[in-house]
């Protein structure tokens, strides 16, 4: 389909040009800026890309002024309340919903692959006791291309698809596994009889010698907050597997690097900081009213964590879910935490604050989760592992719909330079204004450096007995 119609007149110096115009099906439509630099020598400026499509997709719709979202068309909503995860990876990945036919072929091949390569194991202990489960996590998928070297091709349909069915079996193992060497806990052999949901949460909280049995309304509401976060168009991460993909990178390579970009607090490391700011407010018995004083004086740079989105001008439609399933947890699991009460009334002020209100700040899928995992019994650091978990059906869609655009280029901004202009290379004696570094400081950050260590070693002995 070639939307492209030449409709856009940009006056720039003393050039008309027309550029093309590419229209959506709903939501912002894009103005080509294909023959800008050929034709100006100049090029766009738009820091974090605020106004800038990098592709067409057909993945998701999100109206984030109306909180709006939909995944191939169909409303989130409808698919956390009917569908299973599965049946919405395969949604993302192949455009349909599934017959049943198709759909029992795709579970079968998914859930008989969730066993790990035994060397694994020596991977997993290799990393220390204290390192976080996406780190480990991000590591362990980029080794799978170490491990499965028979599906690397970016471009043979086969190949990709196992290294589909692999990611989405084996990431839940291997977070499960990062959990456990944390713990220094035994690490269990999947058992296949077990739906891929019921799977993870006894390979992450099951004993090697009793039966695990996993309440069924706790597996439902997980898998319902991994529907949620399976796919949100080109945020930070899935544009970080595309960017890489657009190398030809493998499937495994380029997801991996999109858990990294996940990993960070302004992306999906919120819902841990999330339960941080709620834990800290309530163990320094802070007024919460006071702290969203602080937050409103940006004190310290903090902000409400859970609060505002790039895209989502409007209540978030996934936290409006995602605060009903914390409801029927807790409930559920007969647990009543302060913390959600907490972050009610931080909710209340918020939606009737200047600040907030003004700059559109509503609370984000991320805001209530925390408090749903906490009761599951997942500790913080496992919080952002569940969210890759359920993005990888998004990341897997969304590198095949780069891998099969054929206007797919290699990621390759430009810049605008600032730096110095051309200037000759100066010898070590005509130098000036190069920054001592003093002997003291040298010995001194090496000490720092040296008990550092120590104690981190102190730490690895004290939990090993
Ligand atoms: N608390 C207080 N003030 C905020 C917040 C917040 N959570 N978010 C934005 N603001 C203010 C910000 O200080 C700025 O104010 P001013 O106009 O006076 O300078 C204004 O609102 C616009 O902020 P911005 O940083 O320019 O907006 P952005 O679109 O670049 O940032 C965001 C989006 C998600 C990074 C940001 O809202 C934020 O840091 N939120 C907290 C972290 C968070 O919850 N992240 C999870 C996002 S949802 C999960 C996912 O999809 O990854």
């Amino acid at each position: 389909m070639n939307n492209a119609t030449p409709t856009s007149r940009l006056t720039h110096r003393d050039q008309d040009l027309d550029l093309p115009f590419v229209e959506a099906v709903e939501g912002n439509s894009g103005i080509s800026i294909a023959p800008l630099r050929k034709q100006t020598g100049d090029v766009t400026y738009d820091p974090g890309f605020m106004n800038t499509a990098n592709t067409k997709s057909s993945i998701t719709y999100i109206d984030g002024d109306e909180g709006i979202l939909r995944y191939r068309g169909y409303p989130i909503e409808q698919l956390a309340e009917h569908s299973s995860y599965l049946e919405v990876a395969y949604l993302l990945i192949n455009g349909e919903l599934p017959t049943q036919g198709q759909l029992d072929n795709f579970v079968s091949s998914v859930e008989r692959r969730t066993l790990l390569d035994e060397r694994f194991k020596s991977l997993f202990d290799g990393f220390p006791r204290d390192a976080h489960p996406m780190a480990v996590m991000q590591a362990g998928v980029s080794a799978l291309s170490t491990f499965y070297q028979d599906s690397l091709d970016p471009f043979d349909e086969d190949q990709v698809r196992l290294s589909s069915y692999r990611l989405l079996a084996k990431v839940p193992t291997m977070a499960a596994y990062a959990y456990r060497v944390s713990k220094g806990h035994a690490l269990l052999y999947p058992d296949n009889q077990l739906s891929l949901i019921e799977n993870f949460l006894r390979l992450t909280f099951g004993f090697p010698v009793e039966k695990y049995i996993a309440d069924p309304v706790v597996v439902r509401a997980l898998e319902q907050l991994l529907i949620l976060h399976a796919d949100h168009e080109q945020n930070c991460s899935a544009s970080a597997v595309r960017l890489v993909g657009s190398a030809q990178a493998n499937l495994f390579t380029s997801i991996s690097a999109g858990i990294g970009a996940l990993s960070g607090p302004a992306h999906g490391g919120a819902n841990a900081a999330v339960m941080e700011m709620l834990d800290e407010i309530s163990e320094r018995n802070m007024d919460p009213k006071d702290f969203m004083e602080r937050v409103k004086n940006k004190e310290d740079g903090i902000r409400l964590m859970g609060f505002g989105h790039r895209v989502y001008k409007n209540y978030d439609p996934r936290a409006k879910f995602v605060k009903k399933i914390a409801d029927d947890v807790l409930e559920r699991l007969g647990i009543h935490d302060e913390r959600l009460d907490l972050a009610m009334q931080l909710e209340e002020i918020a939606l009737k604050d200047d600040y907030f209100v003004e700059r559109k700040l509503y609370p984000n899928v991320d805001f209530y989760t925390g408090i749903i995992y906490k009761a599951m019994g997942f500790p913080t650091q496992m919080f952002t592992v569940l969210f890759a978990i359920g993005r990888m059906p998004g990341w897997i869609a969304q590198w095949n719909e780069m891998i099969h655009d054929p206007e797919t280029k290699i990621g390759r901004p430009r810049q605008i330079y600032t730096g110095s202009e051309l200037r000759e290379y100066a010898p070590m004696p005509e130098r000036t204004g190069t920054t001592e570094i003093r002997l003291e400081q040298l010995q001194a950050e090496l000490e720092a450096e040296r008990r550092a260590q120590q104690e981190r070693i102190a730490q690895e002995r004290r939990q090993d007995h």
